[in-house]
């Protein structure tokens, strides 16, 4: 695990955004593992700043987003798949057939997973796979929990996540209670893991994450497992690191 110490937000996402145009640079037909929240919004524009000063094209990278809520897709302004358009895809020269994220309008839940495993099956292994943290540790979508789960399943969100994605949403009944998320095996496949911490708020969580026991009751500790693992957390993030 290497630890990449940032002041603020604006370094963690410089630093981040660094990371993934070189990424693409030396590997133009990169998988790019991509996450939603408001952490990788300041890479994404870091990113897309990179692209319009000519500095990286995305026009060979293929894209695989982490969670979708179901129920919601393209078209529905909460939905996963209008945040990536709204905050990446619209600003960068990926080809719309080349970017995949769950679909949450289809509510066969056996279907939409196995087509999502399918999907990354065939893509190969995520060269650069960006993840940020839930208060309660979880990535993606894989919420505490007494067993890890490898595949794309379907979860129940925690009253904590939909508590905190409510900033969102107009109403609390708005907020999808259920989402399609990715497993955690094709995390872990991924050549790089590149995980963004800002805020005090997280600095419990990532301090138990990167240095309490391995449990599903704190997903994001299985990271810890990975060989290549890039921590960008901020100071206020690192606070109960030592
Ligand atoms: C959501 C997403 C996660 C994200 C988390 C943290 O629940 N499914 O992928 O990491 O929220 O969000 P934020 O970065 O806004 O704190």
């Amino acid at each position: 695990m290497r630890i990449i110490a940032a002041s603020n937000y604006e370094e963690m996402s410089a630093r981040a955004a660094e990371i993934f145009v070189a990424q693409v640079t030396l590997k133009p037909d990169s998988v790019l593992g991509l996450a939603t929240g408001s952490t990788p919004v300041g890479t994404y524009q870091r990113m897309a700043e990179a692209y319009r000063a000519g500095k990286v094209s995305f026009a060979a990278c293929r894209t695989v987003n982490l969670d979708e809520y179901v129920g919601l897709g393209p078209g529905d302004s909460q939905s996963y798949h209008e945040f990536m358009w709204e905050n990446l895809f619209s600003h960068i020269d990926v080809k719309p057939e080349h970017t995949n994220l769950p679909d949450g309008k289809n509510l066969d839940a056996v279907a939409e997973c196995a087509r999502y495993d399918a999907l990354i099956a065939a893509l190969g292994s995520i060269d650069l796979q960006i993840l940020g943290i839930g208060h309660n540790g979880h990535i993606a979508f894989n919420e505490p929990s007494d067993h890890f789960v490898a595949g794309t399943h379907m979860v129940e969100l925690d009253a904590q996540t939909i508590e905190a994605n409510q900033r969102f949403f107009e109403r609390r009944e708005d907020v999808p209670t259920t989402a399609y998320t990715m497993g955690m095996a094709p995390i872990l496949q991924a050549r790089q893991v590149l995980l963004l911490v800002s805020g005090e708020a997280k600095a419990e969580i990532l301090r138990r994450s990167l240095t309490g026991p391995i449990t599903p009751e704190v997903p994001a500790s299985i990271l810890q497992l990975h060989p290549n693992l890039v921590v960008i957390a901020d100071d206020a993030a690192r606070k109960w690191l030592t």
